[in-house]
């Protein structure tokens, strides 16, 4: 495995790789979860690059750039465990030479919703350095987590609408022995906090336990387990379509039942630790 700081290496490196690329963009601090994206990629591409790059563009005002874990010889060891062929990690100089880009990317509706409404500016920072990476890296195909619901359903639109030339997939959350879901802010929460975490997946998987039921149903189970946790503070509990559209608020029982694949998607804060969470289930 090969690893590479400037622009200019990375480009003669990324000239010496053979078949597909396969690209994994992360910020570092790694987990089982990013290795997991490096193994589809493994299986699927000739070669594989990992990024390392905390983008400042997708930081608010006021979040953690600035303590933002970053383990860098702890990284390249897992990527090496996962069979990459290549980590770039960047300056921040590398990415944006000119400072801050005149051009982004705008989200567009679905970047205002959910975590958008939340972290107003996030979504344009994520596009934007995913269609910098894209532009650099010039991979066949793309991997990205299911964790991040959300900013894989606006790559994947992004892709589509911009007509990229990149097969984006996603690949399903990985989480410890007790339900959390993987995260490299987990590193903030104490013994308590990961605790009180907890109420996230049980909440999620409590709104799947009565999916059959219906999405009222769903909604009531997963906040009936949130409101019994007042150590996590919910943002947002949305039940949404596949895709991520609107679902109508199911009517009286006997109604017309929408049928089909939904997510049920979870923010709260632990302490001062922001949280979210998501899973899949079949309305
Ligand atoms: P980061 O949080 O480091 O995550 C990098 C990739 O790993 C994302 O695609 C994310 O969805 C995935 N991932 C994180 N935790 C996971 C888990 N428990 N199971 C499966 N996949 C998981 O997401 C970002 O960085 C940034 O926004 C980025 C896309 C790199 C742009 O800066």
């Amino acid at each position: 495995m090969k690893t590479v700081r400037t622009r200019a290496d990375f480009r003669a490196a990324r000239e010496q790789l053979t078949g597909p690329i396969g690209l994994v963009m992360t910020m570092g601090a790694l987990h089982d979860g990013h290795a997991e994206l490096m193994r589809a990629a493994a299986q699927r591409a000739g070669s594989v690059i990992v990024t390392i790059f905390v983008n400042p563009m997708q930081f608010g005002a006021g979040e953690d750039l600035d303590k933002y874990p970053r383990t860098l010889d702890a990284d390249l060891a897992l990527c090496e465990q996962a069979g990459v062929d290549l980590v770039w990690a960047p300056a921040v100089e590398d990415v944006y030479p000119d400072g801050p880009v005149a051009i982004s990317v705008d989200p567009g509706p679905l970047g205002r919703e959910l975590e958008g409404e939340f972290r107003p500016t996030h979504f344009a920072g994520v596009l934007t350095v995913v269609a910098k990476f894209f532009g650099m890296v010039r991979p066949a195909l793309a991997f990205f987590g299911e964790k991040d619901y959300q900013q894989l359903a606006l790559i994947q639109r992004m892709v589509a609408d911009l007509d990229l030339d990149v097969v984006v997939s996603g690949v399903p959350t990985v989480r410890e022995p007790d339900g959390l879901a993987r995260s490299s802010r987990n590193v903030y929460l104490s013994a308590d906090e990961h605790a009180r975490a907890l109420a996230l997946s049980r909440a999620l998987r409590a709104g799947v336990s009565v999916a059959a039921d219906g999405a009222g149903a769903v909604l009531a189970a997963a906040r009936t387990v949130l409101d019994a946790e007042p150590g996590a503070a919910v943002d947002y509990l949305e039940l949404r379509w596949a895709d991520l559209s609107s679902i109508d608020p199911v009517a009286e029982p006997g109604s017309i039942r929408h049928h089909g694949p939904a997510r049920l998607l979870v923010a709260a804060r632990v302490g001062s630790t922001r949280l979210i969470d998501n899973i899949a289930l079949i309305l």
